[in-house]
């Protein structure tokens, strides 16, 4: 076994939330439930899971649950963080240190969902040096001991929702982490959501499927999308 494989195996043992680990449906916080937050929430709400949905608007967090039926429930954004098993942050780039701030210390240790994408145009300067370090990098300087797994950034939420759950072949999305048990946990959420998850490898090594790179707003198969990252099949 290669030695990144042998460690994500190691690790992976160690520290998979409970109801994870007996394949039982999860609890989920969102914070941010605009567009994103909503589309990826709703999935995971028809896949079986509990999501709190919480945003700093009211009004976007009723919309959201509208219709989800009784596993879907609102809250406030610390109501979330502290509900969630694991956490999606759906939220424009610039407001995820407002986040850090707000529940930052409830975010510690816990498997965050990021698929947030720095756009200098809406986010400003902090978004281009985002860009350079590479998001997935960025998000987890600005959200210190969360444990960030980088998926469902590289397509528009309408091709999301609506490739989701496709009959065989699914699509598949890219799932990033530096730590072998998120990295397991979002590449569950990811196939729960309706897509086959592709190990895309650590947080740096995301960069590859950054808003603006080759594969950006591309749908592909597992196969396709392995070999458009250069990945082994
Ligand atoms: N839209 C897409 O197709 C797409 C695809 C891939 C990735 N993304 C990324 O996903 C993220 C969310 O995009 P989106 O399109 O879902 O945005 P959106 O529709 O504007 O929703 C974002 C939500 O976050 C809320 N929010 C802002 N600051 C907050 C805070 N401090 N605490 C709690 N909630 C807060 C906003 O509330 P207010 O309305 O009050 O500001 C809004 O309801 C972005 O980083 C985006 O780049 C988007």
């Amino acid at each position: 076994m290669q030695r990144r494989a042998f460690l994500l195996a190691l690790a992976a043992a160690a520290v998979v939330p409970p109801a994870f680990a007996q394949g039982k449906p999860m609890k989920i916080g969102v914070i941010g439930s605009g567009r994103i937050g909503s589309t990826i929430g709703g999935l995971w709400v028809k896949a079986g899971h509990e999501v709190m949905f919480s945003d700093r608007d009211a009004e976007q967090v009723k919309r959201a649950i509208d219709g989800l039926g009784p596993r879907a429930r609102a809250g406030s954004v610390p109501e979330a963080a502290a509900f969630g098993d694991a956490i999606l942050i759906a939220v424009p780039y610039a407001a995820l240190p407002a986040i850090q701030q707000q529940v930052g210390a409830q975010l510690k240790g816990k498997v965050v969902i990021d698929p947030n994408n720095p756009v200098p145009s809406r986010d400003g300067d902090m978004a281009v040096s985002a860009r350079e370090k590479g998001a997935g990098v960025s998000s987890a300087a600005l959200l210190p001991g969360a444990r960030i797994v980088r998926s469902f950034n590289a397509w528009g939420y309408a091709t999301m929702a609506r490739e989701a759950n496709r009959p065989a072949p699914r699509m598949a999305l890219p799932v990033a982490a530096d730590d072998a048990a998120a990295l397991k946990l979002g590449m569950q959420l990811v196939s729960d959501a309706g897509f086959d998850p592709v190990d895309a490898g650590s947080l740096a090594a995301s960069k590859a499927f950054d808003l603006g790179s080759a594969v950006s707003g591309r749908v592909l198969t597992a196969a396709e999308l392995r070999q458009a990252l250069s990945l082994k099949p």
